[in-house]
């Protein structure tokens, strides 16, 4: 059996699609524009690009788009500054803090002083808890498109069993909880599970988020199951004269070519959650407008 492959760009576009017909109502019909601010802190290669491509994707869908770049040696306190001046700004709507940050910052405080209803990422704790309480809130970006693709594929999750490998705040923990709002039965793996291979091969829909390239293996997954790998991952190629040459290329935390023989779907990586995680951004910031302006 080879899996069917769930293509993330074709949905992107939709979703892009989608949300760029929405702001055009919303500056046509209430003079509303929505409004992205994206935070970069030093010079991280993958970051940036993930931030530029977030700049432009606004840009494109109408809103208002404002990239701060600041260098690497940024204070604690100007970071907090920058956030309250944005948190305070009419035009911002959203605000997303690129992480990681560098090592002399402290994380958890620079997301919490961003305002709730602006906080995009969905990773602010009033976000958080409101996703637990079944409250509406702003959900993390990639766990709502990786909830997207399993729908398209799968259509109702009722009752499945879903396995998610990887705790963490940004995607292992909304996603499970947002698994279970679709009435799956959840499972929460992660390094210290016991047997995690045979905890995955219980799973109907495989969620796949460690930062581990290709640790899924193709005997982890159950026959016919929904593999949806998160993970990106940069490693040497495989040809070793391609890799004595210092070229990488993207994997994803799923052995893919051994998955694909035995998954009945799976996303692949790159092309697959990743084009998702942007547009989901784009339309978390209308929705944050949206509820700003009331
Ligand atoms: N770094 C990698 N993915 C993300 C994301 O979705 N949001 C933020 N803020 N940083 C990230």
């Amino acid at each position: 059996m080879t899996a069917k492959i769930i293509e993330g760009l074709p949905v992107a576009e939709r979703l892009r699609a989608e949300v760029t017909a929405e702001v055009a109502r919303l500056r046509a019909e209430h003079g509303l524009q929505p409004g992205l601010a994206v935070v970069l802190v030093g010079e991280d290669p993958a970051s940036q690009a993930y931030v530029k491509s977030k700049g432009e994707q606004s840009l494109a869908a109408g809103m208002h788009s404002v990239t701060h770049r600041l260098p690497a040696d940024t204070k604690q306190d100007e970071l907090l500054r920058l956030i309250a001046d944005l948190n305070a700004d009419p035009l911002i709507h959203g605000i997303l803090v690129q992480l990681p940050l560098p090592k002399h910052l402290d994380e958890k405080p620079v997301i919490d002083a961003i305002d709730p209803d602006k906080d995009v990422d969905g990773l602010h704790v009033v976000n958080a808890g409101r996703l637990v309480a079944g409250l509406p809130a702003l959900t993390a970006c990639t766990p709502v498109g990786c909830m997207v693709l399993l729908r398209d594929t799968l259509g109702d999750l009722t009752g499945k069993h879903a396995v998610v490998v990887g705790r963490s705040r940004l995607v292992g923990k909304p996603i499970g909880q947002l698994l279970l709002a679709a009435n799956c039965t959840v499972t929460m793996a992660h390094s210290k599970t016991v047997d995690l291979p045979a905890v995955c091969r219980s799973a109907d829909i495989l969620v796949a988020a460690v930062g581990q390239p290709r640790m899924i293996r193709g005997d982890w997954i159950k026959p016919g199951a929904c593999v949806i790998d998160v993970g990106i991952n940069r490693v040497p190629f495989d040809n070793p004269e391609q890799a004595a040459l210092g070229k990488t290329k993207l994997v994803g935390d799923v052995n893919y070519k051994e998955a694909v023989q035995v998954a009945g779907s799976i996303t692949p990586v790159p092309k697959g959650v990743g084009p998702m995680t942007v547009a989901c951004l784009l339309q978390n910031t209308v929705t944050a407008a949206k509820r700003i302006a009331g």
